[in-house]
């Protein structure tokens, strides 16, 4: 069975990027199946760095098809002005990208919505979005009635189509803002519409039926998440989460590949915790720890520059979505940063109104009032940036990645040390692991 998937198991930023990047030369076709521009990836190529939204990083290379799948939200311009970042420093596109002619499109109006109605949970709470439309998307995808998909750009009931979705929107949006609003004008989206569907026609394709012929010819594919499984829309820390399932489960609806095609999923975790946006986060920490992590981690978010929030590692939180997104083996990312401190925490259990669990909980309000139960174990000072084997490692780092494993309950396979591809780390048992699609699933000895 041909499919890899990385999926990140806490609040996104995981630095899966990295990992995609470096699987990518085992595979045929790097496919993305959810989110939209919300997403945003650091990959260091070639000694150059890349920041990506959209499109897979396996642009960067040859011979790799990248899918944008159905279940993403895709903003034209957006995706156009990251499509001409790439050619503008001669990576070829044409020819190795396939958008999705189901995916839904962000139009001006779910921007204007997403700035209007962040704020407005009960409460006054704000979701902290990263404001790129995606909320109001997907609930026009989910609404049925004014969702626009890429397909339709092409279709000949189009122009009379969004004349009929402005006109309903402009009303929405002047009963939100009031007499103030400034109504969208319906023929410069017209136009710009079709602007946007002359560049993006060569890449549109049906990739449903494109990644279904794949996997039944065998090719490996290689599915990336973005954002983390806590952000998942149905079972993360809702309401405080993305409008995607951005969890493993995401993966079969999203991409239109069935999950028994699905062979190896690799969990991503940082070393520590970072959150961006609102809701709870149990083990953030201020100063010194908090500071510490987010100056050393370049905790700054790639999309927004919003500074993230920092803490301990939270293996309940960690476990739990191990588990939801049906994980494999374990990655362990920026442990780099963990240099320095004497002391590291890692939260094992979670007490809520006096009684201890180990359980992630449902409802928001629980997770409010988790006061973390920590286990300690020492730091070490040393820079192990530079170290490149499992045995280079000093022992108490060897130690605090093996606990993360046993907490979890899989194997920790990858420990990262930096942002360079060389900086990477392959533990135990399953050596080839990080570059081989058929590694043994045998759990390392942790
Ligand atoms: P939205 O996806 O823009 O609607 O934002 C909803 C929540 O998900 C906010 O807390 C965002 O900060 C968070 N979020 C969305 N995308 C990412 C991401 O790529 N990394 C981390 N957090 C994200």
């Amino acid at each position: 069975m041909p499919g890899t998937c990385v999926i990140g198991l806490q609040w996104g930023d995981e630095a899966k990027g990295k990992l995609v990047d470096i699987l990518t030369e085992d595979h045929e076709i790097v496919v993305r199946y959810a989110g939209g521009a919300n997403a945003g990836h650091t990959v260091v190529s070639g000694g150059q760095t890349w920041k990506l939204s959209l499109i897979p990083s396996g642009i960067l290379r040859d011979g790799i098809t990248c899918v944008v799948a159905g279940g993403v939200v895709l903003d034209p311009a957006s995706f156009i002005r990251e499509i001409e970042g790439l050619e503008g420093r001669g990576v070829t596109v044409a020819g190795k990208l396939l958008l999705s002619d189901r995916a839904h499109l962000v139009f001006p109006w779910h921007l204007a919505e997403d700035r209007i109605l962040d704020g407005s949970l009960s409460g006054g709470e704000a979701i902290g979005t990263t404001g790129r439309g995606i909320g109001p998307c997907y609930r026009d995808k989910v609404g049925r009635s004014f969702a626009i998909r890429l397909g339709d750009l092409y279709r000949p009931g189009f122009a009379a189509k969004l004349a009929d979705v402005v006109a309903v929107k402009n009303r929405v949006l002047s009963a939100w803002q009031g007499d103030g609003a400034m109504p969208l004008d319906p023929q410069a989206i017209l136009a710009d519409s079709l602007r946007h569907a002359e560049r993006l026609r060569p890449f549109v394709a049906d990739t449903t039926a494109f990644l279904l012929d794949a996997v039944e010819d065998g090719r490996r594919l290689l599915f990336e998440g973005a954002q983390g499984s806590l952000l998942d829309v149905d079972h993360g820390t809702f309401p405080f989460v993305t409008s995607s399932n951005s969890s493993g489960l995401g993966v079969a609806s999203g991409s239109g590949v069935p999950g028994r095609w699905i062979e190896r999923v690799i969990g991503v975790v940082k070393a520590y915790t970072t959150r961006v946006g609102g809701g709870p986060l149990p083990t953030e920490q201020g100063e010194p720890v908090g500071v510490h992590l987010r100056e050393r981690g370049r905790e700054y978010g790639t999309v927004t520059m919003r500074p993230r929030r920092c803490g301990w590692f939270d293996a309940v939180a960690a476990r739990y979505a191990a588990r939801l997104s049906g994980v494999d083996e374990l990655a362990v990312m920026l442990l780099d940063v963990l240099s320095g401190l004497d002391e590291l925490r890692i939260c094992t259990a979670y007490e809520i109104d006096g009684a201890r669990t180990t359980r992630f909980p449902g409802q928001i309000d629980d997770l409010k009032r988790a006061i973390p139960v920590y286990e300690s174990l020492p730091g070490w000072h040393e820079d192990i940036s530079g170290a490149r084997t499992e045995a280079a490692l000093p022992a108490n780092a060897r130690r605090y990645v093996a606990r993360i494993g046993e907490l979890l309950g899989r194997p920790v396979t990858v420990a990262s040390v930096g942002p360079d591809r060389s900086q990477t780390i392959v533990l135990g048992r399953s050596r080839a692991a990080p570059v081989a699609s058929h590694a043994p699933r045998t759990p390392a000895p942790t």
